[in-house]
Formats: C-alpha cells, structure tokens, sequence
C-alpha cells in the first residue's frame, strides 16, 4: 500500500453527492435499530471519510473515532466535527498497518471502506482485538458487483462481498451472531448496486 491519499481530488465535494449521504443514513438507521448504542459507549468508525456514517450515530454514542488514512477527507470531516453530538477523535491511521497496541472500541462500524482493504481476514482479526467481549461490528459494503460500481477502480481490491464467504471469514477470526441485511440499493444510470451491513459480536 503506498501513502497516496486517493481521495484527494474527490475529498471536498463527497457530501454533494446526496445518495452518499442517504446511503450513510440507510446504513445508520439500520445500526440503530439492531444495536443497543448507549452514551457511554466509545466507538470507531473505519474509514470514516467526511464523517457522513459518524454523523448519524453521534447522538446515540459518547464518543466516535473517526479512523481514515485520507488526510484530505480527515480535513473535511474536522470542518464539520462541530456539528456532531458526541465527543470526536480523529486519527489518521492506516489501518492495514501496525497499529498502536492500546486502542479499544466498544464497537467498530464502517461504511463502504472493506472493499478497500486487501487482507479482509487480517483487518477483521485487527477488530476482533480492539473490541471487549461482546463487542460489535457493522460493516456496511457492496454486494458482489461486476466491477463498474466505481468510474476508476484504482485503490479497489474486492468488487463487493460474496455475503456468505465474508460470513466464513469472520466466523473463522472469532466473531459470532453474523447477521447480514440489504440496507440499501444505490442507483447508477447503468444499473442498480445493493448494500449489505454485517453484523457481529466478539
Ligand atoms: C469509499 S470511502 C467511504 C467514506 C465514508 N465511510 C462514507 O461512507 O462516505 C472509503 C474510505 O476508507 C478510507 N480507507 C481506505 N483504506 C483505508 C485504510 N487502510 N485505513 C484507513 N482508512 C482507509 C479512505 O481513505 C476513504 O475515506
């Protein structure tokens, strides 16, 4: 992986694009209403980006770490941080990367950001270990598409999820009560992309 932030030209305009934001939303109303989220809870969304995901949950949770390794999308997210109902930290991390030994969450959640990882058994074990028992994921990503979802498929490793390997892959680090669900359906002028949200607990 090298250190170019590919979300540099498309950082400042990536909340003008309203089925981001209602894509962001679907997934949250969803979180919502199948994980118990509490104001002393600490959770991290991965690969926060703007914070379009974070937003919808910062009312329900104490505080939200939003990790990304695009400086440029971190910016925007900070510009907006004040609006948020909870408590922000952003971090700039590359999470594919050693990481700091001493970051837990009481639940990790992410939108759209898994198809951008190479080794998803290896980033899953990362979660498994910053959770507490009983612990949660939920991880919002395409279905299995054909590859034309994006324009460019520079930094894209997986064109979606088969739901039922992701399932096997998380089951094998660990994760039990894995639950998916379409949360979703993003329209493109040549066709139609459904979202699922995965569910686990440690
Ligand atoms: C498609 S964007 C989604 C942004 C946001 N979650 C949303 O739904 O609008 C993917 C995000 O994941 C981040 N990302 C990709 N690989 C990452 C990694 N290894 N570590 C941290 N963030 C990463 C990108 O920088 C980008 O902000």
């Amino acid at each position: 992986m090298t250190n170019q932030d590919i979300f540099a030209h498309k950082s400042k305009s990536w909340d003008m694009k309203s089925r981001r934001v209602q894509n962001a939303k679907s997934i949250a109303d969803y979180i919502l209403k199948n994980i118990k989220l509490t104001k002393d809870m600490h959770i991290m969304d991965f690969g926060a980006g703007t914070g379009l995901l974070s937003y919808f949950l910062s009312n329900d949770v104490g505080k939200v770490t939003a990790l990304d390794n695009s400086q440029s999308m971190l910016e925007v997210f900070r510009e907006k941080a004040y609006m948020f109902n909870s408590l922000i930290e952003i971090l700039e991390l590359d999470l594919t990367q050693n990481i700091p030994d001493n970051i837990y969450f009481d639940g990790i959640v992410s939108s759209m950001t898994m198809h951008h990882i190479q080794d998803i058994k290896d980033m899953l074990n990362k979660m498994y270990h910053m959770l507490p028992k009983g612990g949660f994921i939920a991880l919002a990503d395409l279905d299995k598409e054909d590859g034309t979802f994006h324009s460019d498929n520079i930094g894209v490793f997986h064109y979606g999820f088969d739901r039922d390997e992701l399932k096997k892959i998380a089951q094998k680090v660990g994760f039990r009560d894995v639950q998916f669900e379409t949360v979703n359906t993003i329209k493109k002028p040549h066709r139609e992309f459904s979202v699922f949200l995965m569910i686990a607990k440690k």
